[in-house]
This record gives C-alpha cells, sequence and structure tokens, in this order.
C-alpha cells in the first residue's frame, strides 16, 4: 500500500509542479493568456463595406441636388464678365460648366472686336467651336450665357445651340451688357434652340456682375431650379 501512495505522490508532482512554477515567473506571469479575448491583428475582422470610407462619396452626392447632373451651364465670355455671372449659377445648381470657344479665338482687342462682331452679325456666319459638349443627352436643363453684342448674341452662341438637337431641353438665357439688357438676343437664341422650351432669362449689367447674387437667386427660385 505504501509503495502505491509513493507511487502516486511521485506523479502528482510531475504534473502539477511545473505550472505553478511557471505562474511564479514574471516574464510569463505579465503575458496574457494564449486565449485572450484582446483579437490580435489577424483575428482583427476585416472592416465592412458599409464600415470603409466608401461611404463617404454616398454621403457627398447627397448633399448635391438630385438632379444637378441633368443641369449645364454654357457660357460665352470675352472680358469674363459673362463667366463670373455663370460661376453664380452653377455654384448655386451644382451643374456643370462649359464654356463655349470659337476655335478661331476671337481678337483681343477691343476695337477690332466690334469689327468682328458686327461683320459676323452682318454675314449671320456660324463660327466653328472649339470643343463640343460630352454627353449633351444627360442635360435636361441648359442655361447659356452670353454678352450683348450689338443688341444680339455672338454668333458663336447661336454655332453652339446649333450644333445640338435641343428637342425637349430646357433653355435658359443669361446675359451681361453694358446696358442694353438682352436686346433681341432671346429671338435668336429661341430661334437656334429649336424644339426646346425657352424659360425667362436674366440679363445683368456688366458692369456690376460681382453684386448680382442676390437677383440669381431669387430669379432661380422663382424658376426652381
Ligand atoms: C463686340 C461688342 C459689342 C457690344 N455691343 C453691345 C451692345 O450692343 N449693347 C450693350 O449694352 N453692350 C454691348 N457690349 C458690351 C458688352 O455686352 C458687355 O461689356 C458685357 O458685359 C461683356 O461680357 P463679357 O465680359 O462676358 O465678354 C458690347 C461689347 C463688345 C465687345
Amino acid at each position: 500500500m505504501k509503495k502505491w501512495t509513493s507511487l502516486f505522490l511521485a506523479l502528482a508532482m510531475t504534473i502539477f509542479l511545473p505550472a505553478c512554477g511557471s505562474a511564479g515567473n514574471p516574464d510569463t506571469a505579465s503575458k496574457p493568456p494564449v486565449s485572450s479575448s484582446i483579437p490580435t491583428a489577424a483575428e482583427t475582422p476585416a472592416p465592412t463595406a458599409t464600415e470603409t470610407p466608401a461611404e463617404e462619396p454616398a454621403e457627398n452626392e447627397a448633399a448635391t441636388p438630385e438632379d444637378s447632373s441633368s443641369v449645364l451651364i454654357a457660357y460665352f465670355s470675352w472680358s469674363g464678365n459673362t463667366e463670373a455671372m455663370a460661376g453664380m449659377i452653377q455654384e448655386q445648381t451644382g451643374g456643370d460648366l462649359f464654356a463655349i470657344e470659337p476655335e478661331t479665338p476671337y481678337t483681343g482687342d477691343y476695337n477690332a472686336l466690334l469689327e468682328q462682331a458686327q461683320q459676323e452679325q452682318a454675314d449671320n456666319a456660324r463660327p466653328a467651336l472649339a470643343a463640343q459638349v460630352e454627353n449633351w443627352e444627360q442635360y435636361d436643363t441648359v442655361f447659356v450665357g452670353y454678352p450683348n453684342w450689338w443688341s444680339d448674341a455672338p454668333m458663336i452662341v447661336l454655332s453652339f445651340l446649333e450644333s445640338y438637337d435641343c428637342t425637349g431641353k430646357t433653355v435658359i438665357p443669361f446675359c451681361t451688357s453694358g446696358g442694353g439688357g438682352f436686346g433681341h438676343s432671346v429671338d435668336s437664341v429661341t430661334t437656334s434652340a429649336a424644339g426646346a422650351t425657352v424659360l425667362e432669362g436674366l440679363h445683368v449689367s456688366g458692369s456690376r456682375v460681382e453684386s448680382a447674387q442676390s437677383d440669381i437667386t431669387a430669379w432661380l427660385d422663382e424658376l426652381g431650379v
């Protein structure tokens, strides 16, 4: 019997003593147990699609008016006034801006330009365009801006309108001038944008474009754009 008791004690010491020794070792005592509940890098679940920054553009999209991708603001500007007005319309509508430019740039000389513009009008010219709008079909509403040249729209603006199918589009003219307002340009725009519905435009004097923000806001509100 004593022999069996000694054997049992010897066996028990072999099993339990090493475990007690390791618990007292500072090196190992401070380490988390192997099966810690803190996930290691390898165990950390990869972020799901909804947690990644890929969500952010969706939020940005929601901040823009839903139909802004269907609004185009096309403008021609020789000395910058109409371009400034176009920028204000763009800011408020979120639409796409497009600068109408002739293939052969207009002269930079004011007096020569007066003559050139008058000649183009007399010839009922349609100057060639430098570029075309991509995805014209996506736009339902097209703002068309220009300076008053000799009481009409510059001929390049008519080239622009006539180079697209305007059927079913809503065209909204805007204009800057030295005091002559739209002149008879709205008639020309209406004829060139065949098939479009032309809404009430806004004219701003070239010298006061920078302070026209509130007029532009009121006009856009009235249009509901
Ligand atoms: C060739 C030419 C013709 C113009 N004809 C007129 C005109 O008949 N009536 C008018 O009020 N302003 C006229 N202007 C003045 C412009 O309409 C005005 O300065 C406009 O704001 C310029 O716009 P922009 O800076 O976008 O080119 C004319 C300017 C030029 C260069």
